[in-house]
This record gives C-alpha cells, structure tokens and sequence, in this order.
C-alpha cells in the first residue's frame, strides 16, 4: 500500500506539472481526490491493513493528499495568471478613442405646448391653478349647472370610480375650486391645464388627454376681452397671421356660449380636405359664465361678469405639429418623439 501510494503520489505530481489549462487540472484533481479517485480509492482498503501499521498509512496517506493539493493549489495559480495575460493581450484598449454620449432626452410635445401655453397667460397675469383628477360630481357637473339626469353629462359619461366620484370629465371643476378658493374677489384671471377622462378612443380622442381651462372674473368682463384674448393666444402659438372666428355654441355653464375656430393649419383658409373645404378648424370652446355658475361659487352676477375656456393640449398639438392621429403622442415610439428634439419651440 505504500508503494501505491507513492506511485500514486508521484504520478500524480508529474501530471499536475504538465496539465496546461484550468480544465484538465481540475480533472486530475477529480481523478486523484474525488469521491471515486484513486487516493479514495487506495484508503478504503485501510481496513484490510493490519492494524499496527493502519496509523502510519495513514499518515503517509494524509501526507500525498497536502502534497497533491498545495501543488494543484499553486498550479491553478500559474494557469489562472497565464489565461488573464492572454486575455489582456487579446483586448486591447484604446485610450483614444472619443467617449460614447449617452442619449439625449426631449421634452414630450404635449408637455413643451403645455408649458408654452403656461407662458402665455402667465404673461397675461393669469395664475396657473391645479385640481384633482379624481373629481367629486359636485364640481365636475352639478356646480357647472349640469344637475343630475341633464342631457349634457351623456356626451361626458365617464369612468365613475364610487357613488358620486369620477375622474374628471374636463378641467371645468377647477373653475369652481378656483371661484371657492377666492371667496368673492375680483379680478380672478387663472388658466389650469391637467389631465381628464372621457370614454372616447378612436384617431383623434384618447381615454385620457389633457386640457387648459380658463377663467377671468371681474367688473364688466364682455365677450370682446375674451375674442381678444384667444386671438392673443392662437397667434402666439400659430404664428401672427392667425385669426379666430367664433360660432354659437352650447354648454350648460357659460352663456352666451362659442366655439372657436382658426384659420385651418393645413391651407390657411384656402378649403381643403384637412378643413373640409371650410378654410377653419375648431380648436376650442368658450363663453361668458353663466349667472347661476356664479352664483353658485360665491360671485354676485349683478356685479361681476366673466368668460371661460377649455381647449385640449393634444389637438392643439396635432394641428400645429400636423400629427394625424393623437395615439402617436402616448405610444413612446422614439421614431415620433425623436422629431420633437430641439428645433420646435
Ligand atoms: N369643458 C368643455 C369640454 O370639455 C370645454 C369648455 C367649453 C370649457 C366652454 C369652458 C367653456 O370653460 O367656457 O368640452
């Protein structure tokens, strides 16, 4: 049995010695002191020895196992070493070569025309008001004076999320939460862009999408400070040659009540299939605010008088961007948002 171990242990060492890779090392190792390896293998008969000899056997046996693991140790060392060089040497680094940019972000067309918009009033002396998505009925109908059961709140039905909480159909509540807040004073000049909630998809109407309400109260507000305003408005965000025209309209809390058309942005009024040969495009609704909204909210219509609006971002931005269908704004497609880096103001 000594002499097996010796054989072994000698055998061994010469192979550990010639193995060249990191593999056929840990196969000679498997080989010599796995479960099934020789060393294993020459210890199991141990019993067969007779006894007064079993101690040194054993020590002797102990001693090829350190032998043969602090050789396998060292030349696992070497071969690792050997490998990194060949691995540095074969990739070399070029210390100049320029860095890689990160990509550049852009602000999204809907948020850059919201802000522009922001802007604009904000230079009118306008405050910029915010109000909450999840809405109670009370503001988003009933104090707009669409009661119950009226006829208009079909057109608006919405995601109803308890009895009476819904998210917000339009951001005309935030014309009630503003009139609140201000208790009675005059003048009130607020804008609140945001976003609301209707039933509607198809190419130009999306589940969600975003809005800019407008409310000016004060003594002897007409329909002339509003037509002047929105002229103001649509040149600023259409160019100077823009112009407005306003038709009668319907909506249960302004009155008299308009909807407000520019020159079509595809053929400037020329007739085309954009505008169906009319030359104008509706881009808002608007109105003098009804007495009884007013009323409602704390304002005396013998003394005060005011006109609102309500326009939606993402038409704005399709018709001043020419972009057809309004879910290439919420699809993240970088192919879209990529034309909107730098150049649009
Ligand atoms: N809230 C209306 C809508 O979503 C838009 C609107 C029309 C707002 C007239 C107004 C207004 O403030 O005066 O369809």
């Amino acid at each position: 049995m000594e002499q097996m171990l010796n054989n072994l242990k000698e055998e061994a060492l010469k192979a550990i010695a010639a193995a060249s890779e990191l593999g056929e090392l840990e196969n000679i190792r498997l080989a010599c002191l796995g479960k099934k390896g020789q060393l294993t293998a020459v210890l199991r008969q141990m019993g067969s020895m007779p006894p007064q000899e079993r101690p040194r056997l054993g020590q002797l046996a102990n001693a090829v196992r350190d032998a043969l693991e602090e050789a396998l140790a060292s030349r696992r060392e070497e071969l690792e070493a050997r490998e990194q060089e060949a691995r540095l040497a074969a990739e070399r680094v070029d210390v100049t070569l320029p860095g890689r940019k990160p990509g550049r972000g852009a602000v999204h067309p809907i948020m850059r025309l919201r802000r522009q918009i922001e802007d604009i009033f904000l230079g009118m002396g306008y405050t910029i008001e915010e109000g909450p998505e999840i809405e109670a009925d009370y503001y988003n109908f009933v104090a707009l004076n669409i009661p119950k059961h009226h006829p208009a709140r079909d057109m608006q039905d919405t995601f109803y999320v308890g009895a009476d909480v819904l998210l917000r159909t339009h951001t005309s509540p935030v014309q009630v939460r503003a009139m609140e807040k201000a208790r009675g004073k005059v003048p009130l000049k607020m804008i609140c862009p945001g976003k609301v909630y209707r039933k509607d998809d198809d190419a130009t109407h999306s589940p969600m999408f975003f809005q800019v309400e407008g409310l000016v109260i004060d003594r002897g507000i007409s329909l002339a400070d509003l037509k002047g305003t929105l002229l103001h408005f649509v040149r600023e965000i259409f160019g100077p040659g823009q112009r407005i025209r306003l038709r009668p309209s319907f909506f249960p809390f302004t009155e008299p009540s308009v909807e407000v058309d520019i020159l079509c942005t595809a053929c400037a009024g020329a007739g085309c299939r954009v505008c169906k040969a009319s030359g104008w495009l509706e881009i808002l609704g608007a109105g003098m605010v009804h007495p009884r909204v007013l009323e409602m909210s704390g304002y005396d219509p013998g003394q005060v008088s005011g006109f609102a609006f309500g326009l939606g971002i993402d038409r704005v931005a399709m018709l001043k961007y020419g972009i057809h269908n309004i879910r290439h704004l919420y699809q993240n497609d970088l192919r879209v948002l990529k034309q909107f880096q730098g150049g649009l103001e």
